[in-house]
């Protein structure tokens, strides 16, 4: 997969998951439809005869992996899946159906998005677009169908005109590709700007850099915004880059929301392991350049549940769902300014020579930062993960956004409202050679610039 934060452990476990996940969808023939007030949900409505079948779509099991089928939009504003031959006039959104899973977890209820919380977001002077999607997607068919309904759903309420989707594809052998070309029925229908691309570039390929190509492939999704600049509204874009996880549409629209109000130049979720654990630690760093849990010198992951243990004020913050300010964040998910990429010029990168060796994230924070622009955002309302069943279980266990904003740190008297430290830590965690044996390095570790600053005043 193209997550940046993977490790071989953990690329096996969801690429066996995803093998058993898919098998069990290509033994599927049967159909269920069902809806819950107040949710949309997506399950498959034909089965194995749809129009990826048609169409001859096979995948590395030879048979089907998903379908496509049709939502209808309920009297009550609630979805519900119809089959594709029995197309609603009305609202006829196509788009990639979920399948079932070959697990005994429940169905992941989506709410609508929240009018009142996040109408706002329609509201600008511009006419232009102002919300660019961008994914770098690679074997991703298990999570496709909850992560395209939901951005779908996302653009259905912020107005297909505003909105741009950019999708790069990894030569996927899992029909991800398919159903990626697929959505250009259902952009077409919405009315809304889709650019699909294939990309040749590996980042498993150990001739090159693993970094430096992931840090391409993450620009490569944003060309068609930095191409052409003025085609967006220039001071109000925001790119939202989602890994291949499963979220729902409000999980979305909140990170879009806490950038706005609170000025944020990034926001993040929390993201969630198989192993029910916070899964980016290779990427995100607290305020005091720590990881988010202690990893001792053991390299034992004992203290794992223990979130932000050395920061009190900001713990306090993250288990009253209430947003906080990080040195970096990615968590499966981002709300980025464009203005940094469009303005300041900022790309994607691998590390430079006397850098030490970091993901691309953490190193586009150390570069907002060097401009000024470190307020970076952790919403800890909202929790991702990367498969059904552990996105299933994070709902469960973290609560729905809708119901972590009810329940949240007002009542606790915490102010929503970060305020926003306006230096880096000192020194940030960068774990080379290994997490038991990591370095402390300068947030401003490998500007030039800045150190003939630093040495010019010595
Ligand atoms: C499959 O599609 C064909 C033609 O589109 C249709 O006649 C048939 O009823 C469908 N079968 C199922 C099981 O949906
Ligand atoms: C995709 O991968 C297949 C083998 O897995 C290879 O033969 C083909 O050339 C690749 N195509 C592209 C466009 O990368
Ligand atoms: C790996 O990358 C090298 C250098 O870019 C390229 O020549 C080679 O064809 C790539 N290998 C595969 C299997 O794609």
């Amino acid at each position: 997969m193209f997550s940046m934060n993977s490790f071989p452990r953990r690329v096996l476990l969801r690429t066996i998951a995803l093998v058993v996940l898919l098998w069990q969808c290509c033994r599927l023939t049967d159909c269920q439809i069902r809806s819950a007030l107040g949710h949309y949900q997506l399950v498959p409505a034909s089965f194995g005869n749809s129009t990826a079948a048609s169409e001859g779509v096979s995948d590395d099991f030879g048979s089907t992996v998903a379908s496509a089928a049709l939502l209808e939009e309920g009297k009550d504003g609630n979805y519900k899946s119809s089959a594709a031959n029995d197309r609603p006039t009305d609202l006829g959104i196509q788009t990639v159906l979920e399948p079932k899973h070959g697990d005994d977890s429940p169905p992941l209820l989506c709410q609508k998005p929240l009018e009142d919380r996040y109408s706002h977001l329609r509201s600008f002077a511009s006419k232009k677009p102002r919300f660019f999607f961008a994914l770098d997607l690679y074997q991703a068919a298990g999570i496709l169908p909850q992560l395209t309904a939901s951005i779908l759903e996302t653009v259905k309420f912020l107005g297909p005109e505003y909105c741009y989707l950019s999708i790069v594809e990894g030569n996927s052998t899992d029909g991800t590709s398919d159903l990626l070309q697929a959505l250009h029925a259902d952009a077409k229908t919405l009315g809304l700007t889709y650019s699909l691309v294939r990309s040749d570039l590996d980042p498993k390929n150990e001739s090159n850099d693993r970094i430096e190509v992931l840090a391409q492939l993450r620009n490569l999704a944003l060309a068609p915004l930095l191409q052409d600049p003025s085609d967006f509204d220039s001071e109000e874009t925001t790119i939202v880059f989602l890994n291949d996880i499963s979220p729902c549409a409000n999980d979305i629209l909140e990170l879009i929301h806490q950038r706005r109000v609170q000025g944020a130049d990034m926001a993040c979720p929390m993201d969630y392991s198989d192993d029910g654990l916070f899964y980016d630690i290779w990427i995100a760093r607290s305020m005091t350049g720590d990881i988010f849990f202690n990893i001792p010198p053991s390299g034992l992951w004992k203290y794992a549940k223990n979130l932000l243990w050395d920061d009190p004020e900001r713990k306090r913050r993250l288990e009253a769902h209430t947003p906080f300010q990080v040195f970096a964040c990615w968590n499966g998910m981002a709300a980025i300014g464009a203005k940094a990429f469009t303005q300041k010029g900022i790309r994607f990168r691998r590390n430079r020579e006397g850098e030490c060796y970091m993901g691309e994230p953490t190193l586009l924070a150390k570069d907002f930062w060097k401009e000024g622009l470190g307020k970076i955002l952790v919403v800890p309302s909202v929790w991702v993960a990367y498969s059904h069943r552990a996105s299933v279980k994070v709902k469960l266990e973290k609560g729905h956004v809708e119901e972590n904003l009810r329940d949240g740190g007002k009542e606790k008297g915490m102010q929503e409202m970060v305020e926003w430290d306006e230096r880096p830590p000192s020194l940030i965690k960068c774990p080379m050679p290994s997490y038991s044996d990591p370095q402390w390095v300068p947030p401003y570790e490998g500007y030039v610039d800045i150190m003939i600053l630093a040495s010019e005043r010595t």
